[in-house]
């Protein structure tokens, strides 16, 4: 074991380590370990690096920022990093209507301030968000996570007025039902059921939703649903936040995975991807809501830090100067034709699915009965990362492989990656479960 790794005894068991590896560089999509062995990265930093690793433009732009000025606060004086990122923001965001921007530094921080607007304006306490999502480690985006094994374990009482309804997770369906034919039951179950025994409409802020839930498992809202909940929102006057931590910055084949279904959020979260591995997060959207709070409501010490502005303002040039968006699409396809070919050899292969370059498989024991094939799933892990690639699981029951390389990958190196996933996924159906 290397020096590191004895190291991180030191650190708290509750940052949980997935690959017991200590990483010293990163080039694109190749990561090196401190003992010389070099893997194809399938994680992104768990999608941030979209423009990978050492990405020598961003690294010279980092630069620069660091030898003019490192901190400020943007709370002391301006400074053009903070207001370039947030004009980029306001560019990109969906919706034909005035926007409004603010940097924060986690996705957390994020969703916390997003749900914050929403209460202040609308005056109404409760947010909804879903069953199986995400939303951050911080108190309020714990308690509106929908997941509670490993998240939410004995760190009662959440705060207050956060409610969940299923998310339309198709494979899994919570009624029972089959999409496309379903009639989007789940949403009929919003409107007359839970509006009726759970919350009013009218006492809620915010409805908070991932189009595409990341650590649940990469599950797609389809783009109806996407549309009934704008129409719910627009009906009784909620707010509708869309978060893009995960999905953000053309990941999806798009810039924001909402894209895909034509709706324009009321918010917007980001982080991860924004400044490629540089922490900053940000809340985009309406100005008719974000230009309703009071000066000092919003903000940190650290929030748009320039160096991190300067990384992103770089990452904005990049995406669109090399149609980053159509690269992830293009390279989409190619994995979801390898993920399809799973499919038909590999009964342990349950679902396929995913947008762009976010995509994933879900391992099951029996198709049928749908089982998670949760130790077969760690197994794929470890049997890819022994072979050179670096993968991560997700998912309600932490059986599903996510597909999350960067968007700048080699052509080679991706399919490299996905024949290193076709040999594990052999090696492991050969064993007895
Ligand atoms: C959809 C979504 N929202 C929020 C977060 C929280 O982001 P952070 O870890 O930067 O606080 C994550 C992190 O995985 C996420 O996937």
């Amino acid at each position: 074991m290397d020096r590191f790794l004895e190291l991180r005894r030191l650190v708290s068991p509750g940052v949980a380590l997935v690959h017991p590896i200590t990483i010293m560089r990163g080039e694109n999509a190749v990561l090196m370990d401190s003992e010389g062995r070099r893997y194809i990265d399938f994680t992104s930093g768990i999608g941030v690096v979209n423009l990978g690793h050492g990405n020598p433009e961003i690294g010279e732009a980092v630069e620069k920022a660091l030898k003019n000025l490192w901190h400020l606060c943007f709370m002391v004086a301006n400074y053009p990093g903070y207001v370039e990122v947030v004009e980029k923001l306001v560019e990109t965001v969906p919706g034909d209507f005035e926007k409004r921007g603010a940097l924060f530094n986690s996705g957390a921080e994020a969703v916390e301030n997003a749900v914050k607007i929403a209460r202040h304006v609308t005056k109404r306490p409760y947010a909804v968000s879903f069953e199986n999502s995400f939303h951050g480690r911080t108190y309020l985006a714990m308690a509106l996570t929908g997941k509670y094994e490993p998240y939410k374990v004995d760190f009662e009482p959440f705060p207050s007025a956060v409610e969940h309804v299923p998310f339309p997770y198709c494979y899994r369906c919570p009624f029972g039902q089959s999409y496309p034919g379903c009639g989007l039951e789940c949403m009929d179950y919003v409107k007359k059921h839970f509006f009726k025994t759970r919350v009013p409409p009218h006492k809620i802020a915010c409805f908070i939703i991932e189009p595409i839930q990341g650590e649940g498992g990469f599950v797609p809202a389809p783009p109806e649903y996407l549309r009934e909940l704008r129409s719910v929102c627009d009906e009784h006057g909620i707010v509708f936040i869309d978060d893009e931590v995960q999905t953000g910055f053309c990941r999806t084949g798009r810039f924001y995975a909402i894209e895909h279904s034509g709706v324009a959020p009321d918010l917007v979260t980001v982080g991860k991807a924004l400044a490629n591995g540089l922490p900053l997060s940000a809340v985009a959207g309406k100005a008719s809501l974000m230009d309703n709070m009071p000066p000092g409501s919003l903000g940190s010490t650290f929030g748009g830090n320039p160096v991190a502005c300067a990384a992103a303002v770089k990452v904005f040039e990049i995406m669109k100067r090399d149609d980053l968006a159509g690269r992830a699409m293009r390279l989409g396809e190619l994995i979801a034709e390898r993920l399809g070919e799973f499919f038909e050899r590999f009964e342990l292969v349950g679902d396929v699915r995913g947008l762009g370059v976010m995509r994933a498989f879900e391992l099951v024991k029996d198709r049928r009965s749908k089982e998670p094939a949760v130790k077969e799933t760690s197994m794929i892990l470890e049997h890819a990362r022994r072979r050179g690639l670096l993968l991560l699981k997700a998912g309600l029951y932490s059986n599903v492989v996510r597909l999350h390389p960067p968007l700048t990958i080699e052509e080679e190196l991706l399919n490299k990656g996905l024949d290193t996933v076709e040999e594990c996924l052999k090696e492991v159906s050969k064993q007895p479960s």
